[in-house]
């Protein structure tokens, strides 16, 4: 098959869709499982509450619900994807990939199905792969997702309360082909020197699952030195902000809107204090939906968009931290805003 010709003009985020679980968990909710409170993890993080999977959901259905709002939202028939792209941490199982199982939810018959395991920056770092393979001319659906309520250590109060589920899709297309959140620039990094300092080691091949690991209960642990974490991510997170408005020739002057990766409350203000923004154009949702990793972005920028907060002319920015560790940030420039559609799990 012969391959389009590639455009110059970078791809557009043509429509958004978000999903979360209707079961809403809140702070003194997490009380029954571990010596908590409220204040410690409202003052430490800024989480009020996170949405938990229910014994029918996972990260396939969670990531099938976002994509099939993000179609329905641009009319988008699933046959015409050429790729569907699922970043997660958290994948449905070992092999095959999440996303083939959303492909086949979504009847994308057409579409080459691969995930992509980038940590809390994983949504941003597939923009990137995502724009580039719609600017070749094909149509893209990028989801991030993630349940990580279903594979982490609820006994482990210092890392279990600061994560919820939930999914961000993006339908990515060529720009001649449809208007909405054009991706200006991009920039990704990894320092792997760091891999060991945010993870979880068990159940791969290094640390296999043995009987007596997972009598001890502690197969599903999170590794995460907080701190250094924090110093970390609040560093590259400013760092790639400057760098994806470089790429664009912005400045911060520029930008209406910070959408950042969701981590924590301290980390989001942090970022502001250090990169000179009043807190109020930082959009933060971290309160209600916790740290769900590279769904984190997709989900605010439809909420944003839902709450009337985006308009034709504005340039957004995108910037993320996670493991690896890894960082990425986008500019984007709203050429028309999006149509998005959110199952917020109410209904
Ligand atoms: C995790 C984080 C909130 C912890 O805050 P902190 O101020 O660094 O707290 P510490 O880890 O020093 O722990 C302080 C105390 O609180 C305790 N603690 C930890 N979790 C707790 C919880 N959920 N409830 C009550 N106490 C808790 C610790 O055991 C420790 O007790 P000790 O002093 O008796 O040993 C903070 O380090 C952070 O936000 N790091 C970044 C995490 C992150 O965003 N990760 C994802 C990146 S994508």
């Amino acid at each position: 098959m012969s391959e389009p010709a590639g455009s110059s003009a970078p791809a557009v985020i043509a429509a958004l869709g978000a999903a979360v679980p209707p079961r809403r968990m809140t702070n003194a909710d997490w009380g029954q499982y571990v010596h908590t409170s409220d204040e410690w993890i409202r003052s430490r993080t800024g989480i009020e509450e996170r949405r938990v999977a229910g014994d029918d959901e996972s990260t396939a259905t969670l990531a099938t619900r976002a994509a099939e709002r993000c179609l329905a939202a641009a009319r988008f028939p699933s046959d015409r994807l050429r790729w569907v792209l699922v970043s997660t941490d958290t994948p449905e199982m070992w092999n095959p990939a999440t996303a083939c199982f959303v492909q086949a939810a979504i009847g994308a018959v057409n579409a080459v199905a691969l995930d992509i395991t980038g940590g809390c920056s994983g949504f941003v770092a597939a923009l990137g792969l995502a724009e580039s393979r719609a600017r070749l001319g094909d149509p893209v659906l990028l989801i991030g997702c993630e349940v990580l309520s279903k594979a982490m250590d609820w006994s482990d109060r210092s890392t279990a309360v600061l994560f919820g589920d939930g999914a961000g899709a993006a339908l990515v297309l060529p720009a001649g082909d449809a208007q909405g959140l054009s991706v200006t620039s991009l920039i990704a990094r990894t320092d792997g020197r760091d891999a060991d300092i945010l993870g979880k080691p068990y159940g791969g091949t290094k640390n296999p699952l043995t009987p007596e690991l997972v009598a001890s209960g502690h197969h599903h642990q999170i590794v995460m030195h907080g701190q250094y974490v924090f110093r970390n991510a609040v560093v590259h997170m400013t760092e790639a902000a400057y760098a994806a408005l470089a790429r664009a020739g912005l400045t911060l002057g520029d930008i209406d809107w910070i959408v950042p990766h969701q981590a924590n409350q301290r980390i989001l203000d942090a970022v502001a204090e250090r990169l000179k923004v009043e807190a109020t154009r930082v959009y933060s949702n971290v309160a209600r939906f916790a740290n769900t990793g590279s769904a984190s972005i997709g989900i605010a920028l439809v909420e944003a968009i839902q709450r009337g907060l985006l308009e034709r002319g504005q340039h957004l920015l995108t910037v993320a931290f996670g493991s690896g560790f890894s960082w990425a940030a986008s500019v984007l420039t709203c050429t028309a805003v999006p149509p998005v559609e959110a199952d917020w799990g109410t209904g």
